[in-house]
């Protein structure tokens, strides 16, 4: 490693300490606000089987398996249900408290702690099976693994501002790369391996 890929790296190390710190969640909107704007399309009507809000029975018999799981497959899509609600750019959080709003028939307060999913696929995975696809060429001016020039000004803010445009989308990158069914913390890690190459082109291999 020479001392510029060591200088590089702790500016990273010390951006993303910066930047997870300062990771601002009040812009995240609240159970009842998601619900109303996405998820009751299909959850007061009951299309395709949605199981409806209020219907207690039908959510108590859901809730058996544990919220974490329910809330696991509104992340990932469950038959007809889309991966988060069919908005790939939700939160986990955003989705945590739509979930418990629907479960609990709006009686719960909203859940401030984001749902951390028990199996994380690693960032490496990821990034081989889906953001390389663009990001080893540059596609559509996507910023090149192992190429620091093009990470540079990008990382200005440090990694969560990153992180958070990856999830949204913007341009020509689509909201979680295309993977509706990836969480906010499978994100964080294939954002974060991108970055771990950056130091050089030999480090993309
Ligand atoms: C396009 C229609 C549609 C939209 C929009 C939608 N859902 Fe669903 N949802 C479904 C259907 C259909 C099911 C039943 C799937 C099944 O169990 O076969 C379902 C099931 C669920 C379940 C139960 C999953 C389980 O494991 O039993 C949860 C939780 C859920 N949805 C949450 C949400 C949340 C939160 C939103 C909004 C962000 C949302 N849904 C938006 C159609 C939708
Ligand atoms: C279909 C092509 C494509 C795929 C697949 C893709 N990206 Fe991108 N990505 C882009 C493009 C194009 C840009 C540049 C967008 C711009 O800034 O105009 C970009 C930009 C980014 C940025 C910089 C965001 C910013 O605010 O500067 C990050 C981080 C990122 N992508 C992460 C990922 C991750 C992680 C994956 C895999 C889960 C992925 N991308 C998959 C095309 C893609």
């Amino acid at each position: 490693m020479n001392t510029t890929r060591i200088a590089w790296t702790t500016a990273l190390l010390a951006l993303s300490g910066i930047g997870w710190a300062n990771a601002a969640p009040s812009q995240e909107r609240s159970g009842k606000v998601v619900v109303e704007t996405v998820c009751q399309d299909c959850h007061t009507t009951g299309k395709d089987g949605a199981p409806k809000i209020g219907d207690q029975a039908a959510w108590r018999q859901r809730a058996s398996k544990g919220l974490d799981k329910l809330t696991k497959n509104a992340i990932t899509g469950v038959r007809s249900m889309p991966a988060h609600g069919g908005q790939a750019q939700l939160s986990d959080l955003e989705l945590t408290r739509a979930v418990a709003y629907m479960v609990s028939n709006g009686t719960a307060a909203d859940t401030n702690k984001a749902y951390t999913p028990s199996h994380v696929r690693p960032g490496a995975q990821l990034v081989q099976e889906r953001c390389q696809e663009c990001h080893v060429a540059g596609t559509n001016g996507a910023p090149r693994i192992g190429e620091m020039n093009d990470w540079r000004a990008r990382l200005t803010q440090g990694v969560a501002p990153l992180v958070r445009s990856a999830i949204k989308g913007h341009n020509s990158m689509p909201a979680r790369g295309g993977l509706a069914g990836m969480s906010d913390v499978e994100m964080r890690s294939a954002v974060e391996f991108m970055l771990s190459k950056a130091g050089g082109p030999a480090a993309a291999k």
